[in-house]
């Protein structure tokens, strides 16, 4: 990772930080903490583009995303990928508890984020049919695929232990960044 790839992270109210005497670059991103929704999601976007940018193996991308959101984001009890891989979904790079490995496509919210290519909000995981409760705390869910070339390759996966925790304002920001680093997750 080079230090243009940080001098080029304009993230408001964020420190990227390099320790040019180590060998290994590190990142130190401190989201504002009374940031609005909107500004969170264009510095966890920032980050993430920094983060990904000159790095092509997908599982390390993932795992680094995840940590981002888990860092950036409030009340969640769950936030990591799951990737397709030949006809059903397999537990990747995530934060928090133990998780299901596989989920069948078109089951669950995952399966069905997988199966729609759209993005699944959910604000009462209980009244969705089939929903899979890896982690009895969860009480909402946002699912977003990430395609490449026309395709679901994995979906992105949050949860929380708070009712209704995702809206609209989620959906926008998460979509633009499966958008914006898609590519690099596949
Ligand atoms: N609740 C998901 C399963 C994955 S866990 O939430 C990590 C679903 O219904 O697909």
């Amino acid at each position: 990772m080079s230090a243009s790839a940080i001098c080029n992270c304009r993230c408001r109210g964020l420190a990227a930080t390099i320790h040019p005497s180590y060998i290994l670059a590190m990142f130190d991103f401190n989201p504002a903490a009374d940031a609005d929704k909107v500004t969170l999601y264009d510095d966890l976007l920032s980050a993430a583009d920094a983060l990904t940018a000159e790095e092509t193996d997908t599982i390390a991308n993932m795992a680094n995303i995840a940590a981002l959101i888990w860092q950036f984001l409030p009340d969640l009890n769950w936030a990591g990928f799951y990737r397709m891989v030949g006809e059903e979904l397999v537990l990747g790079p995530f934060q928090g508890k133990t998780a299901c490995i596989r989920i069948a496509l078109g089951k669950g919210v995952c399966g069905a984020a997988a199966a729609s290519g759209e993005t699944q909000l959910v604000e009462d995981v209980h009244a969705f049919p089939g929903h899979i409760a890896c982690d009895a705390a969860s009480a909402s869910e946002i699912v977003v695929p990430v395609t490449k070339d026309g395709r679901v390759v994995a979906v992105l996966d949050l949860d929380s232990p708070t009712p209704a925790r995702f809206d609209a304002a989620d959906k926008t920001g998460l979509e633009a960044l499966v958008v914006r680093i898609g590519s690099r997750l596949a």
